[in-house]
């Protein structure tokens, strides 16, 4: 089932976290130290979704800050950004106990704050990392190897783009690090087509 975008139910972002951050929808809430609900500029233009919070992600509140999220960064400035200017969050906003799958009907609870942060913050490119966000954001089956570095339409004038999770690449290394760069020029590339499209609309050119 494709995630719902439809106009959301609060009247601003800081009312959706304020709710989220209470949230008991899964068993997950009964582990977590606290919601992880997503960090960055609330206006980027590019967002990243992970799969879960980790432990460092869980103690401190932020998503992506263990080692996974030290290669993100690097990602993130190797393409001329930094952490302040996109947004990050994750499929399910807690931590899954040692750091297991999250569960589908975990994802499935928290399916609507990550609909409501997509409405809100509004990017022109999405990034999915690894199998579990692109899944759910594409509606598919297909695995991240073959989706990888492509660009498919996500909303209205909205693409997305699903590269390898952080943690996976520093599993595996060598190639795989050479893909994410790949992926990222991808993404580079995009955001500024996508911001280029948006100057000529908003000046009729
Ligand atoms: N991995 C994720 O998918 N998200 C985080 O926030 C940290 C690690």
């Amino acid at each position: 089932m494709p995630l719902d975008l439809t106009a959301p139910q609060f009247a601003s972002i800081a009312d959706l976290e304020r709710e989220a951050l209470a949230c008991t929808r899964c068993a997950l809430a009964g582990g977590r130290t606290q919601v992880v609900f997503g960090a960055g500029d609330t206006g980027a233009d590019l967002m990243f979704v992970g799969e879960g919070p980790g432990e460092q992600e869980d103690l401190q509140g932020i998503p992506f800050v263990g080692r996974a999220g030290n290669l993100l960064t690097k990602l993130i400035e190797g393409i001329g950004l930094s952490r302040d200017d996109v947004y990050i969050a994750n499929v399910v906003k807690c931590r899954p106990p040692g750091n297991r799958d999250p569960l589908p009907a975990e994802i499935d609870s928290c399916r609507p704050w990550l609909a409501a942060q997509l409405q809100f913050i509004s990017p022109r490119v999405v990034v999915t990392l690894g199998n579990f966000a692109t899944k759910l954001l594409l509606d598919t089956k297909e695995g991240i190897t073959r989706l990888r570095g492509k660009e498919f339409p996500f909303a209205e004038g909205v693409v997305l783009i699903p590269t390898l999770h952080p943690s996976a690449v520093l599993r595996s290394g060598g190639t795989t690090l050479a893909q994410s760069r790949a992926d990222f020029v991808v993404v580079k590339r995009a955001l500024v087509r996508a911001r280029d499209a948006g100057t000529a609309a908003r000046d009729g050119t």
